[in-house]
């Protein structure tokens, strides 16, 4: 993926950069009933949000493309770019909300820890199935195979380099899977509303799929607080 000069932040790849269960509750506003359904998170990247909710019985599988490499290498991927991370996060302190977790190497080590949970599982999750090597606009599952689909900092984060034809095929992709989808943030890497979300918003409605846009209690990216949440149930 190329680099864009004006983006908010500097990075030359999607990066392997996980969040925590937390902040997956957070930011899709998951309840105790959402987690006891069939959940698909795509781009879930080293999160931890899998590792903690099978720990606690839920029934999840991630997909990402990053899954076709091993431990040890996404383990080395995290690590050639955390610096670089925790410093851009630094540097872009003035529209970040980095209050709750104190400055950005605190948020550094909470995103490790995360991180590290995820590796801990990883080899164990893949052979049982629970991380599959697969990446938008196509998956390979059946229709309505899931209760929920999330998929978290990819979809429209990323807009400058993955285009509308990229994200409508993405989006309708995730309505074919799961009976109901939900996507965070609905901004782009330079703190803007992305210019695909309303587009993507007409082709949603004109696929007859009912999408609302929900404030969430989450908030890190200044103005990123909202998810969009999308039922496929053809009206
Ligand atoms: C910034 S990380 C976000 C990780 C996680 N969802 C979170 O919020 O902590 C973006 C993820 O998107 C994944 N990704 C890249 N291309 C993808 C694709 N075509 N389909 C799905 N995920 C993709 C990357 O491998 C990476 O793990």
């Amino acid at each position: 993926m190329g680099l864009d000069k004006d983006m908010g932040f500097n990075l030359q790849n999607v990066v392997p950069w996980g969040r925590s269960f937390d902040e997956y509750c957070a930011m899709f506003g998951l309840s105790d009933q959402d987690l006891q359904q069939a959940i698909v998170g795509v781009g879930d990247g080293p999160a931890s949000f899998n590792a903690i909710l099978t720990e606690i019985g839920g029934n999840v599988l991630s997909a990402d493309p990053v899954y076709r490499l091993n431990a040890e290498l996404i383990h080395q991927r995290i690590d050639d770019v955390y610096d670089d991370m925790v410093q851009q996060v630094a540097a872009n302190a003035d529209n970040l909300r980095l209050e709750k977790f104190g400055s950005a190497q605190a948020l550094g080590h909470v995103r490790m820890r995360a991180m590290e949970h995820f590796l801990h599982d990883f080899e164990q999750g893949k052979q049982q199935g629970r991380y599959l090597a697969a990446g938008l606009p196509v998956l390979p599952f059946t229709e309505d195979q899931f209760d929920l689909a999330l998929c978290s900092h990819f979809l429209f984060l990323y807009s400058d380099q993955l285009g509308l034809d990229f994200h409508i095929k993405a989006i309708l992709e995730l309505c074919r899977v799961a009976k109901e989808v939900r996507v965070f943030p609905l901004l782009d890497l330079s703190h803007q509303v992305s210019t695909h979300l309303d587009p993507v918003l007409q082709e949603l409605t004109q696929a007859g799929f009912h999408a609302s846009i929900e404030v969430v209690d989450y908030e890190f990216q200044i103005g990123a607080n909202e998810m969009l949440r999308i039922q496929t149930i053809l009206t």
